[in-house]
């Protein structure tokens, strides 16, 4: 069995009970795209999320403080063979450093887990300190760079992975 267990499992410490992730569906798509304007310089548009949600390969989440409330945080990832790529995360800036973040990533290693990936990997912007020192203390390595990534400004992406262990060996 895979444990998914990364140096530090992430946990979802200062989120309340009452916090819901759950499959992002079209009905969330307005208020997932009001985080995402508030989030990203460049944020995805609507077909994005669209087409991820009728790709088999990828899985997308939406987070709530509770049950009917608005969604404040959601995240996108692949999982091809055995690898699970982050392709998206956010957290509303007005929810940030609550836990939120970390509390989507230990849904994204619960998935990961339970699709026997053997490792999840992502690519972070090189000024992106607040998602790199989540993504560290998660367990994720840097593996590389790719030079000029982003098409909009021509940052460096740093190539992140975390490998998980299988308890059965
Ligand atoms: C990255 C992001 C999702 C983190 O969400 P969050 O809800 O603030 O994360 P958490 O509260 O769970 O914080 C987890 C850890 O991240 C790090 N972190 C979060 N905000 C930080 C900040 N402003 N500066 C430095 N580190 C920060 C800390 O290590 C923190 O752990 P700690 O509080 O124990 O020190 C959020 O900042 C975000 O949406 N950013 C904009 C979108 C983005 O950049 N996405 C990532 C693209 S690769």
């Amino acid at each position: 069995m895979l444990s998914g267990m990364p140096a530090t499992p992430p946990t979802s410490r200062g989120v309340p009970d009452t916090a819901l992730i759950e499959p992002m569906m079209a009905p969330d798509l307005d208020e997932v795209l009001a985080v995402e304007s508030r989030s990203f310089a460049d944020p995805w548009p609507r077909n994005v999320f669209e087409a991820e949600l009728r790709h088999d390969w990828s899985y997308s989440y939406v987070l709530r403080p509770s049950l009917g409330a608005s969604v404040i945080g959601h995240a996108v990832i692949w999982i091809v063979a055995d690898e699970v790529q982050l392709l998206h995360i956010a957290v509303d800036p007005e929810w940030r450093g609550r836990g939120f973040g970390s509390a989507l990533m230990a849904r994204l290693f619960e998935q990961a887990r339970h699709s026997k990936a053997a490792r999840i990997t992502l690519e972070v912007r090189r000024s992106n300190r607040a998602a790199l020192k989540l993504y560290l203390s998660l367990g994720f390595q840097s593996v590389g760079l790719r030079p000029r990534y982003y098409a909009s400004d021509g940052e460096d992406a740093i190539v992140m992975d975390c490998v998980l262990n299988d308890e059965s060996e």
